[in-house]
């Protein structure tokens, strides 16, 4: 069913109320040819979470909810296990499945917000893991022609925060079902430090995959903003990757800038670090500004619109090239 003038506020976590001009859910492939054999001319928007994106202004089309569910093993070994995934399944509901089935993989991208979906749109990642490490393949609507088109990990191009889907096929696909390989004969990663003083923190000498993804959760929890109290989509920019020569021009003025080897002998900068030595960490601007705790994430405090926020977002981008030289991108769709 197709509704009309449905605003948008409780389907993405920046919490703008902005409308559109019309609204469906699917749960299955059926579903989805059914709505957009009614589609019109329209534009489209896929929704999972919402969580990874900014409405600057009501939407003059009609919005899709992704609900396709369904958590299969396709197939296993000694190993490993082959999970194939609806893409409307809650990420980290998903995850906490894997780690009650004792599969693991996916333990250290815990508590990330959004849908399976959107997963390799932009290559989760979070301490030390991305969902490239443990994706197979994926099933995608090809909107023109009603196609099921498979892609495999090449296919995807992943790279940081990055997959062919943002790029050189962006808005000609639906995603239906993502499938991963997840590990039954378990190796830990608990490389980021905050990860392993956490475990010790809380007694765990040998750290299993559910004391991993506890230990992220509370990293996480004592981080990050939740959603449900103050709106945001996470990072809102990605970590620039620059010249060392860039680096050691900050080096100059800041011994410690925080910086981590990047491909091609560049080095990624943590934009969090640049925004707060730019001056913006913690401001408030009416009812939006950048989070106290976190410089990379920009949080609607109340009523903001998203024209305020991508506003804010384009001044911090001009302080920190002013500052540092270095060109900030958004992570975050804007539409
Ligand atoms: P949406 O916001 O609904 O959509 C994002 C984009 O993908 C849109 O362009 C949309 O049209 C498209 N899309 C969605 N589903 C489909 C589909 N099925 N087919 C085709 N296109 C689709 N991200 C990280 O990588 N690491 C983190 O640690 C992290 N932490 C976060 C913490 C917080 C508090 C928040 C709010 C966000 C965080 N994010 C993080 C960002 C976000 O959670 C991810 O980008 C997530 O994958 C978005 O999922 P979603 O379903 O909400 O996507
Ligand atoms: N930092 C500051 N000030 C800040 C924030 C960070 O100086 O206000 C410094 C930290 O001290 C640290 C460095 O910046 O030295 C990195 O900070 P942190 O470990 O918090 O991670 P991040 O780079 O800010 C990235 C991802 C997150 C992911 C975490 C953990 C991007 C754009 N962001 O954040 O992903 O959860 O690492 O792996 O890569 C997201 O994509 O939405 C997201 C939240």
């Amino acid at each position: 069913m197709i509704s009309e003038n449905i605003s948008l506020k409780p389907f993405n976590t920046f919490g703008i109320d902005v409308k559109t001009k019309r609204f469906a859910r699917f749960a299955n492939v059926k579903g989805l040819s059914d709505i957009l054999s009614q589609r019109n001319e329209d534009p489209l928007l896929i929704l999972g979470g919402g969580s990874n994106i900014l409405m600057t202004r009501d939407f003059n089309g009609l919005v899709l909810k992704n609900e396709i569910k369904g958590y299969e093993v396709i197939s296993e070994n000694e190993e490993n296990v082959i999970v194939k995934v609806g893409a409307g399944e809650v990420w980290h509901e998903f995850v906490l499945k894997n780690i009650e089935n004792n599969f693991g993989g996916t333990e250290n991208l815990s508590l990330i917000p959004g849908s399976v979906g959107a997963s390799p749109m932009q290559n989760i990642g979070a301490y030390g893991v991305e969902i490239k490490d443990v994706f197979v393949e994926l099933e995608a609507f090809h909107i023109k022609t009603g196609e099921i088109h498979n892609f495999s990990h090449k296919e995807c191009n992943f790279g940081y925060r990055e997959s062919v889907f943002k790029r050189e096929k962006k808005g000609e696909y639906i995603i239906v079902s993502v499938t991963y390989r997840l590990t039954k004969k378990h190796k830990v990663n608990v490389v980021y430090g905050a990860i392993l003083e956490e475990l010790q923190k809380n007694g765990v000498a040998q750290p299993t995959i559910k004391s991993v993804s506890n230990a992220i959760i509370a990293i996480r929890s004592s981080k990050l903003p939740d959603p449900k109290e103050i709106g945001n989509a996470g990072s809102f920019f990605k970590n620039p990757v620059v010249n060392v020569s860039i680096l050691n021009e900050i080096k100059k003025t800041h011994p410690t800038v925080p910086n981590y080897p990047a491909p091609n002998g560049k080095v990624k900068l943590a934009a969090g670090w640049l925004i707060e030595k730019a001056g913006w960490k913690g401001k408030r601007i009416k009812n939006y500004g950048v989070h106290k705790n976190q410089a990379l994430v920009l949080v609607n405090y109340g009523n903001s619109t998203g024209a305020e926020i991508l506003d804010l977002s384009s001044r911090i981008i001009a302080d920190v090239e002013n500052e540092f030289g270095v060109c900030l991108e958004r992570e975050v769709n804007i539409i």
